[in-house]
């Protein structure tokens, strides 16, 4: 599970490039940091719900800059929620729960949160689960609630090359298209490397870099059922229009420098990721 960047889980034996590695680390929280802040500028105070909170980076956020608000944290992971509750921070109580089902009551929440978190809820219930969730968020939300999103962003699908540079890389591609379980991965092979739609590509990037640190046989579990890349712009538009929500801001958030540094030595590819993430604040819409 990667939570931050995904990209920054490469590992070697050389010091110098873990090192290289903490920066990386460093940047993408201090830039994770940023986004954040500017996506607290759309909360709105009072009750205040983060479904998939973790261990508490955005609770954290959120309590020192709404002191006053009441502060719900969801997470199925109790190892997380134990971590957040050891933090100690004032007005933040969590909750072990599944996301799917809510265990909440009606028209109680100002701000209704998820930051990096809805990918999970695809990757487990698929495109109905979201659709599901959403409309429960719906239900919960007052009449002036908002509903905020932070997550990946699947490119708009279109054919690229990836071209292997050692054997290792492409038979990680070949292992990972065969039992990458949350969709079919479809490609064509070319003497060098592959044809692959472009959100398969970097949901197969992210893998790779995860793999190369040897992870356990339950670390490739869950990577292989994990899809971060999940909706397009498009396909969070529609999802909003369809569990009647306006969208009263969307920001496409860049692609750091730091994923081509560390996949270029193992592949080369023929395109540029402008944007990785997305951010979204989405307001109820009610019958009159
Ligand atoms: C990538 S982390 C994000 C944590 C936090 N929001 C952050 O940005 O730092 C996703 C979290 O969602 C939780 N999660 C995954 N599926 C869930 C579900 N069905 N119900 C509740 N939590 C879930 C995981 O345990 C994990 O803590």
């Amino acid at each position: 599970m990667n939570i931050i960047f995904p990209f920054l889980s490469v590992r070697t034996q050389e010091h110098d490039i873990m090192n290289h590695e903490e920066d990386m680390q460093e940047r993408a929280l201090k830039r994770k940091a940023h986004w954040l802040e500017h996506l607290m500028t759309f909360v709105n105070p009072g009750t205040i719900l983060e479904c998939g909170c973790g261990s508490g980076f955005v609770c954290e956020m959120l309590s020192s800059q709404f002191p006053d608000s009441c502060l719900i944290g969801v997470d199925i992971s109790f190892n997380r929620l134990r971590e957040l509750k050891e933090k100690k921070y004032p007005s933040v109580f969590p909750i072990q729960a599944d996301i799917s089902q809510l265990p909440l009551a009606r028209k109680r929440f100002h701000t209704v949160l998820f930051v990096s978190s809805l990918h999970e809820v695809f990757s487990t219930y698929g495109d109905t689960g979201v659709y599901s969730v959403m409309k429960t968020i719906h239900s919960l939300l007052k009449e002036k609630g908002v509903l905020l999103i932070q997550d990946f962003l699947r490119p708009s699908p279109r054919q690229v090359t990836v071209e292997f540079k050692t054997a290792h890389a492409r038979s990680y591609f070949t292992r990972f298209a065969t039992e990458f379980r949350v969709r079919p991965i479809p490609y064509k092979e070319t003497p060098k490397g592959v044809t692959v739609d472009i959100g398969d590509a970097i949901e197969f990037f992210n893998t790779y870099l995860y793999l190369n640190r040897s992870p356990s046989p339950e670390s490739w579990e869950e990577e292989m059922n994990e899809s971060h890349y999940f909706y397009t712009k498009e396909a969070f538009q529609q999802m909003a229009s369809e569990c009647s929500y306006r969208v009263t801001h969307l920001s496409l958030l860049p692609a750091p420098d730091e994923y081509n540094t560390a996949l270029s030595p193992h592949m080369h590819w023929d395109f540029t990721l402008d944007y990785q993430y997305i951010q979204l604040a989405l307001i109820p819409s009610f019958n009159p």
